[in-house]
């Protein structure tokens, strides 16, 4: 009985061995097995006409002519494939290999991104990439390596504006209406700040909720308001700019590490080639969402005075200090500055 059971066990490794040996032979022979090019499973979640869309198709096509049969890139635009939510998963397993996820969605992983969504902090994109290009913004591309996302930029979408139901014109005309946010606990505070009810949800989600009631306002950018159609289900945007929408865009570090040298930096290249494109033109793809919102006629945009401006402004203010402890008050004035007139 042992005898026999040692024999097929010897049998069995012989027979495994000419297995192993036939299939590396075959495997050796197949040129296409052994050449197949790596796979970049990018999934997104906003429209291929925004400023995110128009980045990340970009970058399928530079590394389709820089790397052509070495890399092979995938986009999945418009949340077709999953949720931002999903994506952080998914990237951690393995089964994506790379995304730009807004910087607010990040809040699960890290507080060290908060510093993005305090409102009225940073006055414009300009600002925001000075902000993003210091020593501190490029610290955050290692921040959230132990939960396996490695940074390699930064892309814009633009600044937020919000709309609902009636003419937001003071943070009192906001009072009790529920206002659908992305998953991020400063954007939660800030609602809370001018007594609305926020809602974290997912953006997939955001057209239905306005139309049924279920939220009755949100805050997002020109283009994704216009990609989302959400000026169809809401009556009035207000023109507040008081927050921004900017994407990490990371890699699995396992797998970047894992590339031959000479792909992660024609990648890493590329990358960086993509980031100054889509960060030059996404000022424009939000005020052309913007106006083709207006002339849909179907929400009206409401510009604030200097005055009304600074009620919101002041309205949310303690936000800052609520977060103060969390993200460093020293950062908070550091990131302040860089919006300020040079005296
Ligand atoms: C995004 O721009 O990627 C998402 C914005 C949102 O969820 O509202």
């Amino acid at each position: 009985m042992i005898t026999r059971s040692r024999n097929s066990f010897a049998i069995s490794k012989v027979g495994g061995a000419v297995l192993l040996c036939v299939l590396t032979l075959f495997l050796g022979c197949s040129k296409e097995t052994t050449d197949a090019p790596i796979l970049i499973k990018f999934p997104h979640v906003t429209a291929p006409a925004t400023p995110k869309g128009q980045a990340a198709e970009r970058f399928r096509q530079l590394v389709e002519k820089r790397l052509a049969g070495r890399v092979t890139v995938e986009v999945y635009p418009s949340g077709q494939l999953m949720s931002d939510d999903d994506s952080l998963d998914a990237l951690a397993f393995g089964e994506v290999q790379m995304i730009a996820i807004s910087l607010s969605k990040l809040d699960r992983l890290t507080h060290k991104f908060q510093i993005f969504d305090l409102p009225f902090l940073f006055p414009d994109l300009q600002t925001v990439e000075k902000f993003q290009a210091s020593d501190y913004g490029k610290e955050l591309f290692n921040s959230i390596v132990d939960r396996k996302l490695l940074g390699l930029s930064f892309w814009h979408n633009g600044m937020k504006q919000f709309g609902g139901p009636v003419p937001m014109r003071s943070p009192q005309d906001a009072a009790g209406l529920k206002f659908r946010i992305m998953e991020s606990d400063v954007l939660q505070a800030q609602i809370l700040q001018i007594d609305g009810n926020p809602q974290k949800m997912a953006l997939g989600e955001v057209y239905q909720a306005l139309q049924t009631g279920a939220v009755d306002a949100q805050e997002n950018t020109w283009s994704n308001t216009y990609s989302s159609k959400f000026y169809e289900v809401q009556d009035y945007i207000t023109e507040t700019n008081h927050g921004y929408i900017g994407y990490l865009v990371a890699v699995n570090p396992d797998f970047w590490n894992s590339l031959p040298d000479d792909i992660r930096s024609e990648l890493d290249a590329i990358v960086k080639e993509v980031s100054v494109w889509a960060n030059e033109q996404a000022a424009s793809i939000n005020l052309a969402g913007k106006e083709k919102i207006i002339a849909s006629g179907q929400s009206e945009v409401i510009e604030l005075t200097a005055e009304e401006r600074a009620g919101w402004q002041q309205a949310m203010r303690p936000v800052w200090e609520k977060f103060s402890d969390n993200i460093g008050a020293d950062l908070i004035n550091a990131a302040e500055a860089y919006g300020k007139p040079a005296e």
